[in-house]
């Protein structure tokens, strides 16, 4: 197993993983969860981001106080669920910068395509979190963290909701400099691509598409 892969094991973010895995969890609550899980997700995966220290004034003296080591954060979606984890960590960090990359897997080879490519433009100065929901081949992560390995950030992290150990092996192989933090790491992938247990597809669960 790749040895950059963290399960964020808390009774939380498993309470809430097991009501989005339910079939019968509705679009709305299932978007609410999505952004819950990715706030705890976030305290894991910023961890061990630089601070600095500023002089502020508490009501009562100065005081040299930490701070996140500027310039903020990028948080990168890939399109679409993507979106909905970096909603949550958006809440966590107001201030970052976010990328966007649009890949769907072709559901014959289940290759990644790619669609829609933005980043901030100084992203080369910025540590990146990377999120998508779901990691089953791994072909959409590998291809969206191979294409920002061009643009030279300063790091990459990524960050999942579900894992399958196909995804997890393919992605260390390929990128073994990245770390990869998930809330829960599945049994394997069915004959289509898919996560099992799993929840579905997760950008349709997001946005009630099917
Ligand atoms: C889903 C998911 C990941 C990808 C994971 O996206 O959000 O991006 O599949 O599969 P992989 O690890 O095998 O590449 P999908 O391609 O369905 O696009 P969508 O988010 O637009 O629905
Ligand atoms: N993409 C999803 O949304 N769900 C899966 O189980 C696999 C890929």
């Amino acid at each position: 197993m790749n040895p950059r892969f963290k399960v964020v094991d808390h009774p939380l973010v498993r309470h809430k993983l097991t009501a989005m895995r339910r079939r019968d969890t509705p679009t709305p609550e299932f978007r609410r969860l999505l952004r819950e899980v990715a706030l705890l997700l976030g305290y894991e995966v910023t961890r061990d981001l630089p601070t600095a220290t500023a002089r502020i004034e508490t009501p009562l003296e100065p005081m040299e106080a930490p701070v996140l080591a500027g310039p903020e954060p990028c948080l990168i979606s890939i399109l679409r669920a993507g979106n909905g984890l970096v909603d949550g960590l958006l809440d966590l960090i107001p201030t970052a910068k976010v990328g966007h990359i649009g890949l769907y897997r072709d559901p014959k080879t289940l290759q990644a395509v790619e669609y829609y490519f933005k980043m901030p433009f100084d992203i080369a100065q910025r540590h990146t979190i990377v999120a998508d929901p779901m990691l089953a081949t791994a072909n959409s992560a590998i291809a969206a963290i191979e294409r920002l390995k061009e643009l030279k950030p300063l790091s990459l992290r990524f960050v999942c909701l579900v894992a399958a150990p196909e995804g997890v092996r393919a992605f260390g192989e390929a990128h073994p400099d990245v770390p990869i933090y998930a809330a829960g790491l599945d049994r394997e992938l069915n004959d289509h691509g898919y996560i099992l247990p799993g929840l579905g597809d997760a950008g349709d669960r997001l946005y009630g598409t099917r």
